[in-house]
């Protein structure tokens, strides 16, 4: 190929080409143009004959702090190639950005002799780029400034906000891998909360779950899961409801209370009314003895003795009958107990007599171990002989099906002057149906059981100041162990 024609083939070909073409003297001073093409003319808006003998500089703005300016100025300098991305002003003052491609020609001596460059304007894809990483910016702002608590989970790595970092106590670097932090913060739960992941969305997100977990100083939280799909990437907001949640479960708390007090009181009134009921026949009955008794008492009678005797035993008893009655009107009403000095031993022998009169189906051992060194308790002897029936019947029914059926009935005086009354079976043992509410009203695992004596029985003895608990009786059955102060002062068993 003859040069002249190759010139001219070059120079048309370098005309005809979109790319903004440039190339400058390396030889003369400052690097002056000494072409543009026609698609540089375009681009910019200058003439070519504005811009020939000037550096390509002036195309730069105000804003000429480009890291890429100084690559340019040491590329040429060493005599390399350089690939930049410039801001650059057309001759209006409207910027572009330009992909900028400088070569360095050389002579057949090696020496450097001009720079070549192409111009490719790449303003639309920076701003397109610009916009993406604006709104990724704002979009990774909004996430870590969400009240909630945010995992964002991609391939078994998690990144967190920083609500989740205040919910569970872990820094983000220690929550980046998905099965570590969810065993770390759910233990035992880790399995359900990644079922949460692992089920069905087509049919839209699962329902939030509401999860324990333990955050970094050990504190157990609940905390509300809601899993969303976002592309390839899972989305999981943590909302901790620790706190509505304890209050959920008092108002339910709060709400059985009320429905048993309600039931309690209800209780009352119809304890009340047949108590009332009950007065009349029983003053009737205790009538009808005193009659009998008056008839057996004629001369001419002599009827064996043991009658008058079993009279005046059931006239006691009628008695006694009535003066529960009374009392549990007066303890329904919350009236003030009748407290006076009594013998806690005297207490328990008796008391074993009511409990076990007429009822006793099968024989049971009694051991009875009362201390000789309890001083006298200031109760209400009623009251505190209800609990200890409620006490022994409770006992007595547990050891229904033992093969040895014994029944200890303890006093003992405790370090601190209070007295100490104990109640052991060899039965069933406290069923752990009713174990944590064994106090309650309404607590019973008998069919028909109401489940108001341990609740009596501990009203009775918190009313005196003293305490009631139960355990275990090992091997085989259970105590039930209540303390009295000698005069009502509060005391611990
Ligand atoms: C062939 C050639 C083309 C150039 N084209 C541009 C251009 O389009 N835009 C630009 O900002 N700088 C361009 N430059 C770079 C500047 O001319 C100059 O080298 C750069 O600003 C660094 O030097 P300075 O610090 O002396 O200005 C070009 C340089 C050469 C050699
Ligand atoms: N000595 C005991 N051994 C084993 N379980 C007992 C004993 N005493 C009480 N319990 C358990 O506690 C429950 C509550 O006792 P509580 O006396 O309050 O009610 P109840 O005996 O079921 O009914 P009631 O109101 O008629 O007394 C019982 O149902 C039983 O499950
Ligand atoms: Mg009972």
């Amino acid at each position: 190929m003859q040069p002249a024609i190759a010139d001219d083939l070059i120079r048309r070909i370098v005309e005809s080409v979109h790319c903004a073409m440039m190339i400058c003297d390396a030889q003369a001073e400052d690097t002056p143009l000494v072409y543009v093409n026609a698609a540089f003319e375009e681009l910019t808006g200058y003439r070519s004959d504005e811009v020939l003998g000037r550096n390509p500089r002036f195309l730069q703005g105000e804003d000429r702090d480009q890291a890429e300016i100084d690559i340019v100025r040491t590329a040429l300098t060493e005599g390399r190639n350089a690939d930049v991305t410039l801001r650059n002003y057309r001759k209006d003052g409207s910027l572009f950005w330009v992909e900028l491609s400088i070569s360095p020609i050389s002579n057949p001596a090696g020496g450097i002799t001009h720079f070549s460059a192409i111009q490719r304007d790449v303003t639309v894809r920076k701003a397109a780029l610009h916009a993406l990483s604006e709104s990724e910016r704002r979009l990774s702002d909004v996430l870590e400034n969400l009240p909630v608590g945010v995992f964002l989970i991609q391939n078994g790595t998690i990144q967190v906000n920083r609500a989740a970092e205040q919910i569970t106590g872990y820094h983000r670097t220690e929550l980046t891998d998905f099965d570590r932090s969810l065993s770390l913060l759910c233990g035992d739960s880790a399995e359900e909360v990644r079922r949460l992941w692992e089920c069905d969305q087509t049919e839209g997100f699962p329902t939030p779950q509401i999860l324990p977990i333990r955050d970094k100083a050990g504190t157990e939280k609940q905390i509300e899961f809601a899993i969303c799909e976002s592309g390839p990437q899972f989305i999981c907001l943590l909302t901790d409801v620790t706190a509505q949640e304890d209050a959920r479960l008092r108002m339910t708390e709060i709400q059985s209370e009320l429905e048993q007090t309600a039931r309690l009181s209800a209780m009352g009134e119809t304890a009340a009314a047949i108590a009332h009921e009950l007065n009349q026949p029983l003053t009737a009955a205790s009538n009808y003895l005193q009659t009998v008794k008056l008839i057996l008492s004629k001369p001419d009678l002599r009827p064996d003795p043991s009658l008058i005797d079993y009279l005046d035993k059931s006239d006691d008893e009628i008695h006694r009958a009535a003066e529960i009655i009374r009392r549990m009107r007066m303890f329904l009403r919350k009236a003030p107990i009748e407290k006076a000095w009594h013998n806690i031993n005297n207490i328990i022998e008796e008391s074993y007599e009511l409990a076990t009169l007429g009822s006793l189906e099968r024989p049971v051992a009694l051991r009875l171990r009362l201390a000789q060194n309890v001083p006298e308790v200031c109760v209400d002897k009623v009251q505190i002989e209800q609990v200890l029936v409620n006490l022994i019947r409770n006992a007595l029914e547990s050891m229904e099906e033992s093969r040895e059926a014994e029944l200890s009935l303890t006093s003992t005086l405790n370090h601190d002057g209070s007295v100490r009354v104990d109640v052991a079976d060899t039965g069933h043992g406290i069923p752990e149906s009713v174990r944590s509410t064994l106090f309650r009203p309404f607590t019973s695992s008998k069919k028909d059981g109401m489940g108001v004596g341990l609740s009596i029985c501990r009203s009775i003895v918190e009313q005196h100041g003293g305490v009631i608990e139960a355990h275990a009786n090992i091997p085989l059955g259970s105590i039930f162990s209540f303390s009295l102060p000698r005069n009502g002062e509060a005391v611990s068993v």
